[in-house]
């Protein structure tokens, strides 16, 4: 790529634009639900991301001053504003990577599958229009519950003869975040260099942090485990409660949203050995869709990794929440709205 940008900046006579802007490619990247909680931070970090060339920024209302400001940022990346449906096709045209962050949020008592008659709704229209604007890119599901809405994204885009598994992807890198930060702070440790997969799905007890295969090592009781997988589980809830009323988890799901969307870019971009969790469809278990470290590649998901031993406690969380995860999955799949 380097000898290419040289020949090419040699041809034009201007060799720092060429290394500048040729060495890495252009990519388009989506955020539809952009002026919401969680979308509008998420545009911002997005915008910070040299790997972005072009950031499509849509919702139904107030994308206009949310694409004007973060597009003062003086970043790579031009930055354009969608608002409704019919600037829907001109938002997805050419994205590479697509992130939904759009659907309304939990509040205090409810429960992610709450969420599921709007936002259910939400994310199948929005994946007709990516099966029809931009059916290569890489979908970035953020919208609750993950559980069903990634399995109703994969109807959608069958139905529509679009579907790739290797591109759509659950967003449950805020639990891998959560993990680091609960762990680092109990182990005193430097939470740059603490490492835990998740697997499973994204709500409660689907939730299953392998603290077991956590680096560095600590030496925790199993007490001290059980507490760490709870909080994990139930962090979600902790910030529903702390917000009282006013949504859920925004700021710290915004950055998991730019930390995995930012994974996808450099694996499409070539750049090896890109590893992140991520809910996709898998045959590591007998669910047809799971949440583990995933290698990310050119063409999406590269390979799924296995889940590696497992302690005792981990082997009973597997199978504990394996018969919600498999309800929540067949709730998306054969969800009516699919059938309409
Ligand atoms: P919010 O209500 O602040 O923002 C949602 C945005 O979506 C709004 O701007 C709204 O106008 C927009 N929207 C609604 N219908 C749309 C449509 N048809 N097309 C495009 N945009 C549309 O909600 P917030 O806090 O940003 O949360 C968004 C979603 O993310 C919720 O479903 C929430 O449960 C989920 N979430 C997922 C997490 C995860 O770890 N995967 C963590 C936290 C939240």
């Amino acid at each position: 790529a380097i000898l290419r940008s040289i020949k090419t900046s040699l041809f034009r006579g201007n060799q720092c634009r060429a290394f500048s802007s040729e060495a890495v490619p252009d990519r388009k990247v989506a955020v539809l639900g952009a002026a919401g909680g969680i979308g509008q931070p998420l545009a911002l970090l997005m915008k910070l991301n040299p790997l972005v060339s072009r950031l499509s920024l849509y919702d139904i209302a107030n994308t206009p001053g949310v694409a004007a400001d973060v597009s003062h940022i003086n970043t790579r990346s031009e930055v354009n504003g969608y608002m409704g449906e019919d600037q829907l096709g001109q938002a997805l045209e050419g994205a590479d990577v697509v992130i939904i962050p759009a659907g309304v949020p939990r509040k205090p008592g409810m429960t992610r599958d709450d969420l599921f008659n709007i936002n259910a709704g939400i994310v199948k229209n929005l994946c007709q229009a990516i099966a029809k604007y931009c059916p290569n890119a890489l979908v970035n599901m953020i919208s609750n519950p993950v559980n069903s809405t990634v399995p109703i994204a994969a109807e959608i885009f069958k139905k529509a003869g679009t579907y790739d598994e290797k591109k759509l992807f659950g967003v449950t890198t805020l639990d891998v975040v959560r993990a680091k930060t609960f762990y680092a702070g109990k182990a005193k440790v430097p939470v740059a260099e603490v490492n835990v997969p998740v697997v499973g799905g994204h709500a409660g007890i689907t939730i299953l942090p392998l603290f077991s295969q956590a680096t560095p090592k600590a030496n925790f009781s199993d007490e001290d485990i059980k507490a760490l997988t709870k909080r994990t589980q139930d962090g979600g809830t902790e910030v529903v409660e702390a917000k009282a009323g006013k949504g859920s988890a925004t700021l710290s799901m915004a950055y998991a949203g730019a930390i995995f969307a930012d994974a996808c870019l450099k694996g499409l971009n070539g750049v090896p050995d890109v590893v992140e969790c991520s809910f996709v469809q898998s045959n590591i278990t007998e669910l047809p869709f799971f949440a583990s470290k995933v290698r990310l590649g050119k063409n999406g998901v590269e390979e799924i990794l296995g889940l590696g031993p497992l302690s005792d406690f981990e082997k009973e969380g597997l199978e504990a929440l394996k018969p919600e995860l498999k309800s929540s999955i067949e709730k998306g799949t054969n969800s009516v709205l699919l059938k309409l």
